[in-house]
């Protein structure tokens, strides 16, 4: 780390990037801190990649500016490059090359000696679990692998920030475990991450801060407790023992819920509903109780009930204005 290392990882002021008409980056203001994991999260055409690609100085922006650990990425784009590593683009692997004559090559090409290459490369292909495979040709690789020894190339010399552009788009869920678990190493090794997922589940177990962004722009910034907050405190989520019965159940608590969305969930004896703070102050376990007290007047049997903090699928559905019972999931919203 540099001097004045306490700067912000990434500043960006009105970010724009446009293809014809189109505004693919449409005025990106962020603050991204370093040393945490920080979560781009969006549907497919989002503009993810195009704003990754114009921070790690790939694409020049058509208006805005950016700033990487302070130095701004167009006019000082040879101090960014430095310090920033982006998995899937510098790290080009040799579809004919064994694993490990990838990583000698690229240690080669980074500088260093023959044998301290051959060290690295050992190392990180334990690391990354391919010790095994490491004199197989790339082009017999699995998917997973494949992904992984691309991370590998990429903090072959450590970052101070690493760009993971989707990292586990496509992989089975062993081998998204495999590279959560990487990036938790590299983060814990004080490289800031920007990564970017479609999957709310893998922000929610990797980024401590998150911004959602669709369409170009930012719809929500912040915590992951800040971000649930704004949905609402918590989220009840029951199911009833008579499923003739969820329109009055459904009824009853968007009037004990303060107007709180009430969702109807594919199984028909269940619903869901998000849970504010009441307007006298009151917290959400106590309006749910409140609601519970209800139903139980009304002669609706619940059979199982439970109060938890929003999960992200309903933060999204909610910051796209999708949450408010149009029954749409957010695989269809993200799809
Ligand atoms: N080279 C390009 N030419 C024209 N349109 C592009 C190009 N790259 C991306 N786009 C468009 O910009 C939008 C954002 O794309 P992208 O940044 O790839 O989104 P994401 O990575 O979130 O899926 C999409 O509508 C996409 O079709
Ligand atoms: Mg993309």
């Amino acid at each position: 780390m540099t001097a004045g290392s306490s700067a912000a990882a990434i500043e960006t002021e009105g970010l724009v990037k446009t293809y014809g008409d189109k505004r693919a980056v449409d005025g990106i203001d962020l603050v991204i801190p370093q040393g945490m994991v920080y979560g781009v999260l969006g549907p497919n055409g989002a503009g993810k990649t195009t704003f990754v690609k114009m921070l790690a100085t790939l694409l020049r922006p058509d208006g805005g500016q950016a700033r990487v650990f302070g130095r701004d990425v167009v006019r000082e784009a040879d101090e960014v490059r430095a310090r920033v590593s982006l998995t899937g683009q510098y790290a080009s692997l040799d579809e004919d090359l064994t694993g490990a004559e990838n990583l000698v090559l690229l240690g080669r090409l980074l500088g260093h000696g023959k044998s301290a290459a051959r060290g690295r490369a050992a190392q990180m292909l334990e690391a990354f679990v391919l010790t095994e495979a490491a004199d197989r040709q790339v082009k017999t690789y699995s998917g997973g692998m494949r992904r992984r020894l691309d991370i590998a190339a990429s903090i072959l010399n450590t970052p101070d920030l690493l760009f993971l552009d989707e990292p586990t788009t496509g992989l089975d869920p062993r081998s998204r475990n495999q590279v959560w678990e990487i990036v938790r190493a590299i983060v814990g090794q004080g490289t800031t991450v920007l990564l970017t997922t479609q999957y709310l589940d893998e922000a929610d177990q990797l980024a401590s801060r998150i911004a959602v962004i669709d369409s170009g722009k930012v719809i929500a910034e912040g915590t992951k407790g800040e971000l649930k907050a704004s949905v609402g405190a918590g989220s009840v989520h029951l199911r009833l023992r008579d499923a003739t019965r969820r329109p009055d159940a459904e009824r009853v608590l968007a009037l004990c819920l303060d107007g709180m969305p009430v969702q109807l969930d594919p199984d028909p004896f269940a619903l869901t509903a998000r849970v504010g703070a009441g307007a006298d102050g009151s917290g959400a376990a106590e309006l749910a109780s409140r609601a519970l007290a209800e139903l139980a007047r009304a002669h609706i049997a619940v059979d199982t009930f439970s109060l938890g903090q929003p999960s992200l699928d309903e933060v999204f559905l909610a910051l796209t204005g999708d949450g408010a019972g149009s029954g749409r999931t957010v695989q269809e919203a993200m799809a």
